[in-house]
């Protein structure tokens, strides 16, 4: 889409990290944003927040992974703004753990939130784009959509998911010479709340099984998410990426080279037969 002033962004997961920097983003391009989130709290400041710099912003409770949630975010969009233009399905929720100690409670929400999450955006958006062949999906998958690392299973099949759909998407779309066009964000390490998906974690999912963190285990994440702080990317800086993807129409978004190295390495094992690389974990590739 190249002209953005006055036309609707969608953006789920739009209370934090990097939905809500590409509401301010579609701000800035004079969209009106419409942000939808489960965290009640960080919803009403972002949507203050938004407010404060001039946007036409709508802030509503959704949980992703709740198809009747998505449907009202879609009829609330429609009463507030009529039809939206870029729709952003980003609500993400991250473990990490092996796959022997994953419960069926850690599968359920992550599946329900990163997968269904996209699944109930598309099906409450994507039929009114492709009717009004006007528009852009972008869907927020990760590196780890192209990767297998260590401890990060569930996420990593729910990401790997959302890249299969957003390219599908595409694929679809352009064959059929629509004007609907889609993005595939697949970020490295990005300093967000992710780190700490936990807070928005339904009591009827909770990990039942989850001991206590060692003190190892304590320092090693303190340690993970100094790293983040210092190392990461700022998610003000995806978003322009993510704002230039949709007026471009560009699907392919890499936030960081290092990875598409390594995404690389992946698909020549495949291609040569050869077993995957053991023991390299997510964080040792991101630093290189
Ligand atoms: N931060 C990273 O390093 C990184 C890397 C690759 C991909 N991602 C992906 O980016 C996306 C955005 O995450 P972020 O990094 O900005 O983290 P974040 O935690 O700051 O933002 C995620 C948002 O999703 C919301 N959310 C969680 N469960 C929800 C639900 N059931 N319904 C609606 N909203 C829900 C959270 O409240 C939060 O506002 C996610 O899909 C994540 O998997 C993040």
């Amino acid at each position: 889409m190249k002209e953005l002033d006055g036309r609707v962004a969608v953006i789920t997961g739009g209370a934090s990290g990097m939905g809500l920097a590409f509401a301010h983003r579609s701000a800035a391009a004079g969209m009106k944003v419409a942000i939808a989130d489960i965290e009640e709290p960080a919803l009403d400041a972002a949507v203050d927040g938004l407010r404060e710099v001039g946007a036409d912003v709508l802030g509503v409770r959704c949980d992703v992974a709740d198809a009747h949630s998505v449907h009202a975010l879609a009829a609330a969009v429609d009463d507030a703004f009529g039809a939206a233009h870029v729709v952003c399905l980003n609500a993400g929720v991250a473990l990490s753990g092996p796959l022997h100690e994953q419960s069926l409670a850690d599968w359920q929400w992550i599946l329900g939130v990163n997968l269904m999450g996209i699944v109930h955006g598309l099906d409450a958006f994507l039929p009114g784009l492709v009717e009004r062949d006007e528009g852009h999906v972008v869907v927020t998958a990760s590196v780890a959509g192209h990767t297998a690392y260590p401890n990060l299973g569930p996420y990593s099949a729910t990401k790997h998911a959302a890249v299969a759909i957003a390219e599908c998407l595409h694929n679809e779309q352009a064959a059929a010479g629509s004007q609907v066009g889609v993005t595939a964000l697949c970020p490295g390490f990005v300093a967000t709340g992710i780190f700490d998906s936990a807070r928005n974690r339904p009591e009827v999912l909770a990990d039942a099984l989850a001991e206590a963190p060692s003190d190892e285990e304590v320092a090693a994440r303190e340690a993970f998410l100094e790293m983040i702080t210092t190392e990461a990317l700022r998610p003000e800086q995806v978003a322009d990426m993510v704002h230039d993807a949709v007026v471009s129409n560009t699907f392919w978004v890499f936030t960081d080279a290092r990875h598409v190295d390594n995404i690389g390495n992946r698909h020549e094992e495949i291609r040569t037969r050869t077993n995957p690389t053991e023991g390299r974990t997510i964080t040792q590739d991101a630093l290189g």
